[in-house]
């Protein structure tokens, strides 16, 4: 009787020994994991924010998207201006939509001709060609991006990390 007892507790002990350095083992691992973990930075790697998409005249008179960057580019003779076409509501991608006739519109308190508009297929947002958002749920206007000349080769240079007014134009 008492050998069975011992047994038992043997057993017993064992069974904790074995448990305990399994524990001990599984912590260690989850520290050494946490530590090489943390000599790996986390980066996101986005696209640049600042690119050139070419030479002035290399661009087609009109609206131009450049799709891998999701901006439109509109060329007005010499002006060139740089619209987002990321939809203010939940990021689709907006359309550009011609309109069938010409349309004096108020906008803003302005008034204005229009010939286009941006359209969004997610949920059906619409903006006006400067931008303004006028139907569906987009709480604001499409963000307008500084365009400039790179000094170094001449090419447009757009900068989508800042806003500028929709009024701002590049004169080539
Ligand atoms: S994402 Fe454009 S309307 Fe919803």
């Amino acid at each position: 009787m008492a050998s069975d007892e011992k047994t038992v507790d043997k057993g017993r002990r064992s069974f904790l020994g074995k448990m305990t350095l399994g524990l001990f083992t599984v912590g260690l691992f989850g520290q050494g994991w946490t530590y090489m973990r943390s000599l790996v930075p986390n980066v996101l790697y986005e696209p640049p924010q600042k690119f050139k998409i070419g030479l002035p005249e290399e661009m087609a008179e009109g609206v131009n998207f450049i799709e891998s960057r999701r901006v439109f580019v509109i060329r007005e003779g010499h002006q060139f201006t740089c619209i987002s076409a990321k939809c203010t509501h939940l990021g689709c991608t907006v359309k550009y939509v011609p309109l069938a006739h010409q349309e004096t519109i108020k906008s803003g308190g302005e008034e204005m001709t229009v010939s286009y508009e941006f359209q969004c297929p997610c949920h059906g947002s619409k903006f006006r060609q400067n931008g303004a958002a006028y139907s569906g749920p987009a709480p604001g206007a499409l963000s307008w991006h500084k365009i400039e000349i790179a000094p170094e080769d001449g090419q447009l240079l757009v900068d989508v990390s800042s806003s500028v007014d929709n009024d701002f134009k590049l004169v080539v």
